[in-house]
Parts: structure tokens; sequence; C-alpha cells
């Protein structure tokens, strides 16, 4: 497959990482970039063509599954919103052909905004989350999904008992391993060992999820200090000295831990996630409809912190990352930051891409270069952006999931406008 137009390609010249705008076009070969050329167009090509951009597909690395029917639950804070909203949402998922069903859902919802790959939580329901693999696999998307882990201060639906949702969680570890190494060639999709957060989870599920994720080499997802009342109920269940702490007692923190807000967090606990290489999920959107806070990802990467992206859909309200990535931006203007620049648009977009790729661990997606994935975006936008004064800026601002034309998946078209 040729497709052609105006090529988002990696920038690693500036002081901040970034994608360059060049003409171009590449070619797709079984699932991957064969040939990238800047230049110009080609006389015949599949897809694209004058006036598009053809970026990375985008890639989402914090949300939930099952809450993209609750998005919009507005007027409460996060432990309120997870009582009366989530828990009885998330309950939906006892039934495992409704899970199936709403991953369909979901995944028709992400294609049409171009996100083809994330790390997403089911819920505590074991059979549900594995047909949530099984979809995610079968529409072909790079994929981590998590059987939440549950054992304490939730509604009784949500409840497990921890020796039974870990060894639960371990089936899952083996048909879904987190090395591509461990799977079969062509499986892109894995499981994560995903305790919720540490006031629903015991000090000994926290630790049978530790030295699970380090028996098997495992992703981790959870949340960590997203808002205020959240850390003082940590301190009195768990104990001090500070939130991450807890995992880390727990053998929770790796280069592939996900930790979903870190709003909240001193300079040892920034210390200890840049010793560890855990990664900060930052969520914008649903920090500001929570009412949260606002994370500091400067600061975060100052420290030298892995910093992601991530909607957290349905804590957050969108599922286009390019409208999260804007909401960064906005956050961090709001915010004043000390004087820090915000991102720019640039560097945004490569968040949403590369920039999330590389926080994964998947040096060979987010980015169109030769040997790549190609999971890929094609863009038409209706408005003068080639002759605007920031072409990337404007059609990030003005940014329209109509102008989404094809989404490609593993170099298959998996939405077409
Ligand atoms: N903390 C624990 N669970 C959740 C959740 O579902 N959403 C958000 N935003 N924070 C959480
Ligand atoms: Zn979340």
């Amino acid at each position: 497959m040729i497709i052609a137009g105006t090529l988002l390609l990696p920038d690693t010249d500036g002081e901040s990482p970034g994608v360059r705008l060049a003409q171009g076009w590449l070619r797709t070969e079984v699932g991957r970039i064969a040939e990238v050329h800047e230049g110009g167009l080609p006389a015949s090509f599949d897809f694209g063509g004058d006036g598009h951009l053809i970026s990375p597909g985008f890639i989402d690395t914090h949300m939930h599954l099952p809450q993209f029917d609750l998005i919009g639950a507005h007027g409460m804070q996060l432990l309120d919103w997870l009582d009366r909203v989530t828990f009885p949402n998330e309950a939906r998922w006892a039934d495992p052909d409704y899970a199936l069903a709403m991953t369909e859902r979901v995944i028709d919802q992400l294609l049409s905004v171009g996100t083809t790959s994330f790390a997403a939580y089911a819920t505590v329901h074991h059979e549900s989350a594995r047909r949530a693999l099984d979809c995610c696999a079968r529409r072909g998307l790079r994929a981590v999904v998590g059987q939440v882990l549950i054992d304490q201060q939730a509604p009784d639906s949500m409840l497990r008992d921890a020796g039974v949702c870990i060894a639960e969680t371990e089936s899952l570890l083996n048909d879904w391993p987190s090395l591509p190494e461990q799977r079969a060639a062509g499986n892109r999709v894995s499981t994560a060992v995903t305790p919720r957060f540490a006031i629903t989870c015991s000090e000994g599920l926290l630790k049978a999820a530790g030295d699970l994720a380090c028996k098997h080499d495992a992703f981790i997802q959870t949340h960590l200090a997203e808002m205020q009342p959240e850390l003082g109920a940590v301190a009195k269940l768990h104990g001090g000295p500070d939130y991450t702490s807890v995992y880390q007692r727990a053998g929770l923190l790796s280069a592939r831990t996900l930790l979903g807000h870190c709003v909240y967090l001193s300079d040892d606990e920034r210390r200890l996630l840049a010793e560890t290489g855990s990664v900060a999920a930052h969520c914008p959107t649903a920090n500001s409809f929570l009412r949260s806070g606002t994370m500091d990802r400067q600061k975060l990467i100052d420290a030298g912190v892995t910093v992601s992206l991530g909607s957290d859909i349905g804590g957050g309200y969108e599922r286009s990352m390019i409208r999260v990535a804007r909401s960064m931006i906005e956050t961090t203007m709001h915010a004043g930051s000390g004087g820090v620049p915000a991102p720019s648009a640039s560097e945004s977009w490569w968040q949403a891409t590369a920039g999330n790729a590389d926080a994964m661990g998947w040096p060979d997606t987010g980015r169109i270069q030769e040997n790549a994935e190609a999971d890929l975006v094609v863009i038409q936008p209706d408005i003068p952006w080639q002759t605007a004064h920031h072409p990337l800026g404007m059609v990030m601002f003005a940014w329209d999931d109509r102008w989404v034309t094809q989404t490609i998946v593993n170099g298959e078209v998996a939405y077409s406008r």
C-alpha cells in the first residue's frame, strides 16, 4: 500500500523531541513500513494526496474500556465519582457478552479518532478481561489490557479474593505475555498486572501483584497521587512515608509500570520514579474534569521521570489523543509552571505518538520510519493549514475528528470515513 502527502516524521534535532512536516510517501508491506521517501508525490498512490497529513497512529497510555459509557458524569470528585458512577457501571462487565460487545464499540470509536494502540483497564471480571484481550487481538490493535485487582474498600460487586484474582491474572499472563519474544509472531496484545490503586488493594494483594509482575516481566498499571483526599486515605491504610513508597515496598515500580496521574508527588517520590524507570501517565482532561489538580509535567521530566499521555476515559472526556495533547498544552499554560514554556504542537504530537510508544517500551511503533509497524492515520483537514502561520499548530488547535479519512492498523485499513 502506498500512502502520500505531508508526512509527520520524527524530529530529534531540537531541545525537545518532536515531529516535522515533510512532503513524501511511504509504502507498507505485511504490517510494516517498508520505505519512506521525502519529496514530490508519486504519480499513483492508494491513500492521501496533496493537502493530506500522514501521522503515526495515536497511542493512549491510560484509559478504562468499561468507562466509555459514563463519560461526562459531571460534578463529583474522584472518590465520590468511583462510588456513585464508576463502580455501578463497571458491574455490567460481570456479563462477558456485554463486555465483548462494548469492547467492539470502543475500538470502533478509537479507530475513528486515529487511536491504534492503548493501555487499558478492564474490570475485576476475569472472563470479560479475556474477551477484551481477544477482541483487541482480532481487531489487530497493539494493546495492553489488564484485569483490575480489588480486594477492599469497594462495593461487594467489585471485591475479589486476592489469591483468586492473582491466579486469574497469572493465567492471562501465560496467554498474553508482555514481552514480544514471548508472544506468537503477529500477536500485538499483552495483559498487565493491574491493581486499581492503593485504596482498593490490601498490602497482601499489592505484594502478590508485584511478585507476579516480576516473575513475568509484566506491564503494571495503577493510579498514583491523583487527588489530595486520596493521599490521606492511602496513608491511613498503608502507612508512610508516602504514596509512592507503598508501591515500591510491594515491588510495583519498574520500567514497565504505568502510573496514572502523579499529580501530588514530593521530590523524593519523583526521584523514586526516575530511579525505577516508572512511567507517569499524564491525564490532563481527567484532572480537570474531576477537579483533581494540575500535574507538573515539566518537573517530572526535569527529575528524569518518563512521562506519557493518556485520555483516562471516563474520568477524562476526550477520546481524541490530539485533543488530549492540546489539553496538555493548555494545562501548562494555565498553571504558569514557573515560567516553563508550554510544550509545542510538535512536541505534543510526538508525545501522543512516538513519545507514548517509547514510554511503553515499543521502539518500533508510533513513528514513520522504515521497519516500524504500519499503524497510521490519514488526515484531510478542510482548512488552509498549509499556508497557516503555524501549520501544525493550526491542525492541532482546530482539530476535527471528521478529518480522519483512514486509520491503518498493522498495514490494513481498519477505519475509513
Ligand atoms: N483511581 C482509581 N480508579 C480510578 C478510575 O477509574 N479513574 C480515575 N481517574 N482514577 C482512579
Ligand atoms: Zn484511570
